[in-house]
């Protein structure tokens, strides 16, 4: 397994231009199933997730190439709707093939996508939705076959506003008879991107971005080209990063208007950051202020997926911080490595209480999954010392080479690669 080792105590500083979002690539890749012919879409990162949903999709009998950041497909030839287990199971996305997969065929079959490192993970809001719109599901063990002659629009309430669920059944009902409704949505900008590709394609979409979506049905898509937004987790990674560096970084190809939360408690700690356009700088010299309270909870409230990273700012804060989790009940994994590099961090079921340090040390730390990963890394690059990061293909689910895009800001990180013979290169 890859490890990246980092040389830590120098402040970031540069220009970086930010990678194209993997949650929002992830669901539209999905949701080119619906259609059939040729599909452009830009700006989707080289990412371990985008290969496996890319090697899914050629499994099921379609055409895929990812050059550069675009992926050209043709849905033509796909002639299966049936998933491999060990596929599956080897990201949870796949399961965003539900939907799009029972509206093209009728008929799809998949494998429980299992728990995962950050919590149980279920996915019974997926099932129900597209239960609603029709479809009968039978589950043996963990195979679940689903089957709709013809789904039919239906008013659906999330319990929970699970962003997977809203988006696989607003692509199944994009090709159903009649309206659909679904109430308590999740808000995600991801969700009003997959909104906008769906709608360029032929379909009649309105509400993502609020908690009511409305899907009028109808025949058919066209194929077209999209351009997927910003990731608003990498960016808020790097501005984080900077700021537990004390460094001064310019962002380029941001959208600023999707990580409020994190704009107004990166300011509460005292960095100073400028918006323009969508361009971010984001800069500090001093030791930053603890925030006595952050929530994790669904957009736009503060992100789980951004909640490793900001501890570590917290860790090295003047005071004591409070995070409360209530998305993921197993996403404090990262505690125990920060631990190692000198971190004082106490965690007491759902919220984990930051004395704030003076210094992080390098240690030899394991990314246990792939936001805990990057939070590691900022803390390598902020801690005096040298740090191992291990585990790294967990990073490299979200994150296009960390280690070129920091080296561009000046971090001094190099990954490793073992050969065959046990040497390790870079
Ligand atoms: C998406 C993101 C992930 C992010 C998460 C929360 C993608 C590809 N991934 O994941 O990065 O951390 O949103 O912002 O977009 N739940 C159920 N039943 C269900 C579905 C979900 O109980 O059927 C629960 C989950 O166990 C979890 C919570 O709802 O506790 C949030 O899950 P959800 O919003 O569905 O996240 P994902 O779509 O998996």
């Amino acid at each position: 397994m890859d490890k990246l080792v980092i040389e830590g105590g120098k402040p970031l500083s540069g220009t970086i231009v930010i990678q194209g979002a993997k949650n929002a690539a992830l669901p539209i890749l999905a949701a080119c199933m619906l259609v059939e012919g040729k599909v452009t879409i830009d700006h989707v990162p080289k990412l371990l997730d985008i290969d496996v949903m890319l090697n899914i999709l050629r499994e099921l009998g379609c055409r895929a190439e990812h050059d550069d950041q675009t992926v050209r497909l043709d849905t033509s030839s796909l002639h299966s709707s049936h998933i491999p287990e060990a596929l599956m199971r080897q990201m949870r996305s796949s399961i965003f093939l539900m939907g799009p997969l029972l509206a093209r065929f009728g008929e799809v079959t998949i494998y429980q996508p299992g728990g995962c490192a950050i919590g149980e993970r279920k996915i019974d809001l997926h099932l129900s939705g597209l239960e609603a719109l029709g479809a009968e599901i039978e589950e043996d063990g963990s195979r679940i076959v689903c089957y709709a002659k013809k789904l039919m629009g239906a008013e659906i309430h999330l319990d929970f506003p699970s962003v997977g669920a809203t988006e696989n059944i607003m692509m199944a009902a994009v090709l159903a008879e009649g309206l659909t409704t679904i109430s308590n949505a999740a808000r995600e900008p991801e969700i009003q991107d997959l909104q906008h590709f769906l709608n360029r394609m032929g379909a009649k979409i309105i509400g993502a971005g609020t908690d009511t979506i409305t899907v009028e049905g109808v025949e058919k898509l066209t194929p077209c080209s999209y351009q997927v937004i910003p990731d608003r987790i990498v960016t808020g990674t790097v501005m984080v990063a900077a700021a537990a560096t004390r460094g001064q970084v310019t962002l380029l190809n941001t959208c600023p208007s999707h990580l409020t939360s994190l704009i107004h408690v990166l300011r509460r700690t005292g960095v100073q950051i400028a918006v323009d356009g969508d361009i971010i700088k984001v800069g500090t010299a001093s030791r930053p202020k603890s925030i006595d309270r952050i929530v994790t909870s669904p957009y736009p409230a503060f992100p789980t997926d951004l909640q490793s990273q900001i501890m570590v700012l917290l860790a090295l804060a003047d005071g004591v911080s409070v995070m409360k989790e209530t998305i993921f009940e197993g996403r404090f994994k990262h505690v125990d490595e920060l631990a190692r590099m000198g971190a004082d961090i106490r965690v007491d079921l759902s919220s984990a209480f930051i004395r704030g340090v003076s210094r992080l040390y390098g240690a030899t730390v394991e990314a246990t999954d792939l936001r805990a990963g990057a939070a590691l890394v900022i803390a390598g690059l902020a801690a005096q010392g040298k740090t191992v990061v291990e585990q790294v293909h967990h990073i490299d689910r979200g994150y296009d080479r960390i280690e070129t895009m920091l080296g561009r800001l000046g971090a001094r990180i190099t990954r490793f690669s073992p050969v065959p013979n046990n040497t390790i290169v870079p």
